[in-house]
């Protein structure tokens, strides 16, 4: 049976990983994979979570199963961060939300949920997406259709023609957005513009699909769920996947969910049931220990205040290394000013597939293909090197 599988080539992006670990050259720099980084190129685990870690582990009495929805805490705690606590749907009970093994796993599910519901659904992604955003929705058996949304030559957010792509979207679709930070622009839709898809997706009997992986990485915790927020206040029907692996530094321990939003308190029960039934029939039950840190964290107001703090600082980081990047290319004659204007931890650099592979081979750089640069990548003290290979690569192709 297995001899009809033709042979798959790696994933590109998690292949980036393992091309930098394996090149020898010190001074080799990676702008690959969207995973913090500190000054010094390293990811630590957040202290808050290292402090959660201990009390889960002086208090957790069993590693019997947790409910195939997720821990009733964590469900909460995670749904109040990400919606705000006194947002009117929690008031009016119209929110199920389960816990999924990471985004990954939360975007899967959801895709089974809008599956199962209308198969006729075709989910509208941005041009371009995340690149795993494809593979996750339409292996569960959705149809994808792009619309457009960053203009490469002016190296911005092109929301004119995503609107009037969109038109072409019939009711009961789904609109995939990136909650912030887009991933793989940077490119975020502006507060006006949120307000300007409210109308049209309502209009047009529209559900948005919005995926929150970076939430505090753009311009704060709150600021940044100020789309997702919106779109529940006014819609009837949103669904909206959550990771932990950023914001909490929790990438390996895969910590994510699904928020449902439906029309009703009684809907809102039933796609619980939905969802509790599908995930048993992918991974049964969640892995808990994630979770289990960000519920401690959320509900301790010492160790939330602290995490907090650490997410302020990871934007800062990245924010500060933005500037860092534009100024020092500016120094070299080279224009990335378009870069300060992005929020999150990927741009677009906006240079060729030969010049990324130059970059690669000759200067031990390493980005995706398409020029995304994962901005945390870059520090004080590599940045000159950076800059100098990018104008050599630049000026001599
Ligand atoms: C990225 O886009 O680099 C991250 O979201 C990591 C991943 O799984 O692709």
């Amino acid at each position: 049976m297995f001899e009809v599988l033709p042979r798959m080539a790696p994933d590109a992006l998690l292949g980036l990983i393992v091309a930098h670990r394996n090149d020898t050259n010190p001074k080799k720099v990676d702008l690959g994979v969207g995973i913090f980084k500190d000054e010094e190129g390293s990811t630590p685990v957040l202290s808050s979570v290292k402090k959660a870690e201990k009390i889960i582990w002086q208090t957790e009495e069993t590693k019997s199963y947790i409910p195939p929805g997720g821990t009733p805490s964590f469900i909460a705690a995670l749904t109040n961060l990400v919606l705000g606590a006194d947002h009117k749907v929690i008031k009016e009970s119209r929110v199920r939300t389960v816990q999924s093994p990471g985004g990954c796993g939360a975007l899967r599910a959801a895709a089974e949920i809008i599956n199962k519901a209308n198969p006729e659904a075709v989910v509208w992604a941005s041009n371009p997406t995340w690149a795993n955003h494809v593979p996750l929705l339409s292996g569960a058996g959705l149809m994808m259709k792009e619309y457009a949304y960053y203009d490469y030559d002016s190296h911005s957010l092109s929301f004119d023609a995503m609107m009037n792509d969109l038109k072409a979207a019939k009711e009961g679709d789904v609109v995939l957005l990136h909650g912030c930070c887009h991933n793989p622009s940077g490119a975020d839709l502006s507060d006006m513009q949120w307000e300007a898809l409210v109308p049209m997706l309502k209009e047009k009997k529209l559900i948005p699909l919005i995926d929150v992986a970076y939430q505090g990485f753009g311009r704060g915790i709150q600021e940044d769920a100020y789309g997702l927020r919106l779109m529940a206040a006014n819609l009837d029907e949103v669904i909206i996947t959550v990771s932990g692996s950023k914001n909490f530094g929790l990438y390996r321990e895969r910590t994510g969910a699904v928020i449902y939003i439906a029309a009703d308190a009684k809907t809102a029960e039933i796609i619980g049931s939905q969802a509790e039934k599908i995930i048993r029939g992918i991974w049964s039950v969640p892995p808990s220990h994630g979770a289990a840190i960000v519920d401690v964290i959320l509900n301790n107001p010492e160790l939330k205040a602290e995490w907090e703090g650490e997410v302020a600082y990871m934007r800062r980081r990245i924010t500060d290394m933005r500037a860092l990047f534009v100024k020092a290319s500016a120094e070299q004659d080279m224009d990335f000013s378009f870069i300060n204007d992005e929020y999150g931890m990927f741009s677009f650099l906006g240079i060729t597939p030969q010049q990324v592979k130059i970059l690669a081979s000759k200067y031990a750089i390493y980005m995706a293909v398409s020029s995304r640069i994962s901005i945390a990548g870059i520090n004080p003290k590599n940045v000159e090197y950076l800059v100098a290979s990018l104008k050599s690569v630049i000026r001599s192709s």
